[in-house]
């Protein structure tokens, strides 16, 4: 079996790592791939967004199946265009993929099936806008309607900020045509968690719950980034708030996308805020998350290949009883180019990544890493995600800091508060 990964991140390496021990597999292509993956895979110079190019190479080698890792080529349409081809393919079809394509679409679909969501408005006019503005409450969210790279939020204190994020977003046009329409919100406060579950359109099979870090700085200060870190499980998911995103969340998208005729199969990601045991959807995703994926496959004890053909083929209910989870807790850290989120440098030799060779319970999945020479250097501004296990989270969080502290490159930089939230909950 030829698998093709398409995207370069720590999510695809996790991904090729796992799909690495079907035994079905007998090659795996990545697209583009990273140094990390091109251990596992043989790495093709394709992008990622481009979907014609992806298309000719897994026709032109034959590929049993492809998965996507990110939402550009799932936005643009690539699970069309290679099932109008023949070939299998793990993602939603574009009009699913616009649950994630556009803000506006989500929100519109979480008032018609009554999916709890902070209160908003929509904008198509900059003027229309700024007039609502003017009497509203603060502080709110304002959030560009198409993909903007995960920058496209802005949580505005004051009428000056908000006014700020009007004119950037929907005059400048910072993000492009993304920023056309934008959702005005409320702002929620609480704890937020990330929930990934694959659907077939019909069944619903929910991965362990997990929290990323957005914020670049510990204690969530600074710039927001793609995650500097994840944890799973994330103990502010509990079991009563577990059942509420089944049956509140879940249930209700999966009633609504087949009401609508939309055929979705694939990840659905709810980002999530926990506000006193209630939980209220941020945002939705149509794949898996970064750095989400990386602490919960670690923890998958079960086929991952079964599961995408089980997706693929509308069978994911004869698969469910049979996946298992790790009663392990993971952390991933993610280090990152000095500089990140802002402006960085890249090509410096990282140091320490032989000390992992032999370890079961660490994983140095590569994002942004380049091969010069025979030696990885840094290329991108997440650079590794250092993903261990232990018995508690307590004990994944020190394995995790321990590799850390064992990898260098000039300019490094990662938070030492990954997974600290979790702490909390176990404290007597
Ligand atoms: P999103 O890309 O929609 O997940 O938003 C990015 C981040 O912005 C989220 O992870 C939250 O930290 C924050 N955010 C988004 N929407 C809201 C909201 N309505 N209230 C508070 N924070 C929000
Ligand atoms: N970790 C956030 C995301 O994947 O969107």
């Amino acid at each position: 079996m030829k698998i093709l990964v398409i995207g370069s991140g720590g999510r695809e390496h996790a991904l090729i790592w796992k799909i690495k021990q079907n035994k079905n597999v007998t090659k795996i292509y990545c697209a583009p791939g990273n140094a990390g993956i091109s251990q596992l895979a043989q790495c093709v110079p394709i992008e990622q967004g481009d979907v014609d190019g992806l298309l000719k190479f897994a026709l032109e080698e034959n590929i049993s199946l492809t998965v996507v890792g990110p939402e550009e080529p799932l936005v643009k349409g690539i699970v069309d265009a290679f099932q109008s081809k023949g070939l299998s393919i793990f993602g939603p079809p574009q009009n699913a993929a616009i649950l994630e394509g556009s803000k506006v679409f989500a929100k519109n679909m979480m008032k018609r099936y009554n999916i709890p969501t902070a209160d908003f408005e929509v904008f198509d006019s900059s003027q229309d806008a700024i007039n609502f503005l003017i009497k509203a409450k603060y502080p709110l969210v304002i959030k560009a309607d198409g993909l903007a790279a995960g920058k496209g939020v802005i949580i505005c204190k004051n009428f000056e900020q908000a006014k700020d994020a009007v004119s950037d977003i929907m005059v400048d046009k910072i993000f492009g045509e993304a920023g056309d329409k934008i959702v005005v919100e409320d702002c929620l406060v609480g704890e937020e968690a990330s929930f990934i579950a694959v659907t077939d359109g019909k069944t619903i099979l929910p991965f362990d719950s997990s929290q990323d870090h957005k914020a670049v700085y510990d204690n969530d200060e600074g710039p927001n980034t793609g995650g500097m870190g994840a944890y799973s499980p994330a103990p502010v998911v509990t079991k009563d708030v577990y059942d509420k995103i089944i049956s509140r969340v879940m249930n209700p998208l999966i009633e609504g996308f087949k009401r609508e005729n939309i055929s979705y199969k694939g990840v659905i990601y709810a980002g999530l805020m926990i506000t006193n045991g209630e939980p209220y959807v941020l945002e939705f995703n149509c794949r898996f998350g970064d750095p989400e994926t990386q602490p919960l496959l670690i923890r998958l004890q079960s086929d991952i290949v079964e599961i995408f053909e089980a997706t693929i083929n509308h069978s994911l209910d004869k698969i469910i009883p049979n996946v298992r989870w790790s009663n392990s807790a993971s952390v991933c850290i993610v280090m990152a180019s000095g500089g990140y989120p802002g402006h960085y440098q890249k090509g410096f030799y990282i140091s320490g990544l032989d000390n992992f060779n032999q370890d079961k319970n660490v994983m140095i999945f590569h994002a942004g890493t380049k091969l010069v020479d025979g030696k990885v250097v840094n290329n991108g501004g997440r650079v590794l995600g250092v993903t261990a296990l232990g018995f508690s989270i307590k004990e994944a969080i020190e394995n995790g800091y321990n590799a850390v502290s064992k990898i260098s490159w000039q300019g490094v930089h990662y938070r030492k508060d990954i997974g600290k939230k979790a702490l909390k909950y176990f404290k007597s």
